[in-house]
C-alpha cells in the first residue's frame, strides 16, 4: 500500500511541473521575459551566457546588444528579439521563406529592405531628339517590327533566351551614359526615384539586385553576430575573454 506522504510530494512535483511547463511555454512564446542565462549549443562547444549579470553587474544597456530595438529605453521586462531572426546559419531559400515570420510587425522590415526603386527618369520625348534614330534604342524589323515597350518582352528574370528589364535598361542606358553607372551604388539614383519605404507595400526587391556583395556581407551570420559582439565589447572593456587564444573561457566542452 501506497503511503500519502509518497503520493503528496509526487503529486505536488508534478503539478509543479505542469506549472512550469504551461509558464515556460506561456513565457517562449507570448513574452520573451529577460532570460537569466542562456546556453548556447553549437559545433565549438557549449557556451554558457550570464545574461542578467552582464547586463546588471557589467551594467551594460539592453539595446547594447539588442540593436532590434528603435528605442534606447528597453526595460527588464521588455521583449527582445533572438538574434538568430536577423542572423541566420545560412541565408538560404529556408531563411528566405521563414525569416518573414520572425518580426512582431512590418517596421522591422525596413531596417534590412531599406530601399526600393519606383519609377526611373526618363525623358523619352527628350531622348528622340538626343538619337540620331529610334533604332539606336529599339530593336529592328526582325525584333521589335514597331517601337514599343521594353517590357512587353523584357521580365523581371533573365531567361534562356532574353535578359532581364534590368539588363536590358542598363545595356541600352550605358551605351550613352557609361559615365552614371561610375560610382557604384551612389550613381543609381541619376536614373531610380527611390521609394519612401515607410508607406511601401509591395514585395522586396532581393539584395543582390542592387547590391553586387554577397547577402552574408551586408548582414552577418549567426556564428560571425556573437562572436563580433561577445568579443569586440571584451576587447573594448578590456575585460571578459576574447582573442585567438581563448575559446575555451566560453567554450566549455567539445
Ligand atoms: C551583453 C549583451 C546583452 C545585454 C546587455 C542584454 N542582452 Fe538580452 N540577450 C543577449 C543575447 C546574446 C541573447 C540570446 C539571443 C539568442 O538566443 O538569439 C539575449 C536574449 C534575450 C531575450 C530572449 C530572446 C529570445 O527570443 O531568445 C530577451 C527577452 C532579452 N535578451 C531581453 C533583454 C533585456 C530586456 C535586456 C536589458 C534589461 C537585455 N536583454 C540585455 C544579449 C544581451
Ligand atoms: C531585427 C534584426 C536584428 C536582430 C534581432 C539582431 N540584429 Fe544584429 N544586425 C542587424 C542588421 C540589419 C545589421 C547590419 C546593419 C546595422 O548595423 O544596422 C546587424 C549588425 C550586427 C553586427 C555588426 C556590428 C554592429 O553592431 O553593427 C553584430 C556584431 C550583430 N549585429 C550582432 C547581433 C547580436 C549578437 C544580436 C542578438 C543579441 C543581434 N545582432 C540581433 C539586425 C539584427
Ligand atoms: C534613348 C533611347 C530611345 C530612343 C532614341 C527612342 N526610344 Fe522609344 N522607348 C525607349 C524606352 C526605354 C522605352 C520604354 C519606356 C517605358 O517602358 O516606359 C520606349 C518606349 C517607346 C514606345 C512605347 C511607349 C508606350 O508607353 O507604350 C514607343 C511607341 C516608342 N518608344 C517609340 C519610339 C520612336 C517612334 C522613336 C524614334 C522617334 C523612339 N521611340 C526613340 C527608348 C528610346
Ligand atoms: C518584341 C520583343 C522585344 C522588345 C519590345 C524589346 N526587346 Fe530587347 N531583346 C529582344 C530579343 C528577342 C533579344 C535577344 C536578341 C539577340 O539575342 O540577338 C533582345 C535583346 C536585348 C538586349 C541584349 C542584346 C543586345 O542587343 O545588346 C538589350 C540590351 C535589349 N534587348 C534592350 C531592349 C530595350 C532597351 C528595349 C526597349 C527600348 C527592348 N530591348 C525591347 C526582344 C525585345
Ligand atoms: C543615344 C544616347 C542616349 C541614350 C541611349 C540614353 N540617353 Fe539619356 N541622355 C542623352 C543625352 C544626350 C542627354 C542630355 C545631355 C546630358 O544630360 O548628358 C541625356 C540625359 C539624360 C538624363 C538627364 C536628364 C536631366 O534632366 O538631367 C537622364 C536621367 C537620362 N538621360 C536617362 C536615360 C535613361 C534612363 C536611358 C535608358 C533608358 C537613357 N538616358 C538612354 C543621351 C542618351
Ligand atoms: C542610366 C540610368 C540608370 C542608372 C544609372 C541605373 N539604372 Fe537601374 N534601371 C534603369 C532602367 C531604364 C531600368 C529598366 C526600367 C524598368 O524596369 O522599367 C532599370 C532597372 C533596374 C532594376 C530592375 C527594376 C525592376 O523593377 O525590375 C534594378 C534592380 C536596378 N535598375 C538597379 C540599379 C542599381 C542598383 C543602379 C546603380 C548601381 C542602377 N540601377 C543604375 C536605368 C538606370
Ligand atoms: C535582418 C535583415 C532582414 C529583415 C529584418 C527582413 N529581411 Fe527579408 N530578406 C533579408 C535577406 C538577407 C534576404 C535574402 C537575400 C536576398 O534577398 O538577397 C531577404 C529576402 C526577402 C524576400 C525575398 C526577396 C527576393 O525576391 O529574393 C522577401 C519577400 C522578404 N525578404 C520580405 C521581408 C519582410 C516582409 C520582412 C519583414 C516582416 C523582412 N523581409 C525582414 C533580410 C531581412
Ligand atoms: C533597390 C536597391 C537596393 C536594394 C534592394 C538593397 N539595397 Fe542596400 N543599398 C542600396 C543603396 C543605393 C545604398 C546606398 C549607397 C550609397 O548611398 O552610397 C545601399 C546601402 C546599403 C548598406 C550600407 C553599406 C553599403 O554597402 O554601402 C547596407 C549594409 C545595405 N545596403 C544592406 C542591404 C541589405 C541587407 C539588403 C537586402 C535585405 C539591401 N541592402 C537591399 C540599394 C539597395
Ligand atoms: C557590451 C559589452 C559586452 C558584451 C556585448 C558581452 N560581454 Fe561578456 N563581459 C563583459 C564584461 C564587462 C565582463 C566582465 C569581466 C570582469 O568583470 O572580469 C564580461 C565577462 C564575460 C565572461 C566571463 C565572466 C562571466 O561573467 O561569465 C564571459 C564568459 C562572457 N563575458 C561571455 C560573453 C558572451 C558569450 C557574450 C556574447 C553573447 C558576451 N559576453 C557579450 C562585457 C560584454
Ligand atoms: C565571448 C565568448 C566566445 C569566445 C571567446 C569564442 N566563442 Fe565561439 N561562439 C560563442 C557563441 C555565443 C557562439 C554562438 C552559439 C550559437 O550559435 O548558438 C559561438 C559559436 C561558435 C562556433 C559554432 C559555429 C556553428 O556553426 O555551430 C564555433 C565553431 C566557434 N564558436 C568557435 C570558436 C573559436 C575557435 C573560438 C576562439 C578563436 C571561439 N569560438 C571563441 C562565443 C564565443
Amino acid at each position: 500500500m501506497r503511503s500519502k506522504s509518497k503520493t503528496i510530494p509526487v503529486l505536488a512535483a508534478a503539478v509543479l511541473l505542469l506549472i512550469v511547463a504551461v509558464f515556460g511555454y506561456v513565457q517562449a512564446d507570448d513574452d520573451k521575459k529577460m532570460p537569466v542565462r542562456i546556453l548556447f549549443k553549437n559545433n565549438g562547444g557549449k557556451v554558457i551566457f550570464s545574461h542578467l549579470v552582464h547586463h546588471r553587474d557589467y551594467a551594460i544597456d539592453c539595446a547594447k546588444c539588442h540593436h532590434d530595438r528603435e528605442s534606447v529605453a528597453v526595460g527588464k521586462d521588455d521583449e527582445a528579439l533572438a538574434c538568430g531572426s536577423c542572423h541566420p546559419n545560412e541565408f538560404d531559400e529556408s531563411y528566405i521563406e521563414g525569416h518573414m515570420d520572425s518580426f512582431p510587425d512590418e517596421t522591422y522590415c525596413v531596417r534590412c529592405h531599406h530601399t526600393e526603386y519606383g519609377e526611373v527618369i526618363f525623358d523619352h520625348d527628350a531622348h528622340t531628339d538626343y538619337a540620331d534614330d529610334c533604332y539606336d534604342c529599339h530593336h529592328g524589323e526582325e525584333i521589335e517590327p514597331e517601337p514599343q515597350k521594353c517590357a512587353n518582352c523584357h521580365k523581371g528574370e533573365d531567361s534562356e533566351d532574353l535578359v532581364s528589364m534590368r539588363v536590358a535598361g542598363h545595356e541600352s542606358c550605358r551605351t550613352c551614359h557609361e559615365d552614371m553607372f561610375h560610382q557604384g551604388l551612389s550613381s543609381c539614383k541619376s536614373c531610380h526615384v527611390a521609394v519612401d519605404m515607410t508607406q511601401y507595400e509591395g514585395d522586396y526587391t532581393s539584395c543582390n539586385d542592387c547590391h553586387e556583395t554577397e547577402t552574408r556581407e551586408l548582414v552577418l551570420p549567426r556564428m560571425n553576430a556573437f562572436h563580433d559582439q561577445c568579443m569586440s565589447c571584451h576587447e573594448e572593456m578590456g575585460a571578459g575573454p576574447y582573442g585567438p587564444d581563448n575559446c575555451n573561457q566560453c567554450h566549455i566542452s567539445r
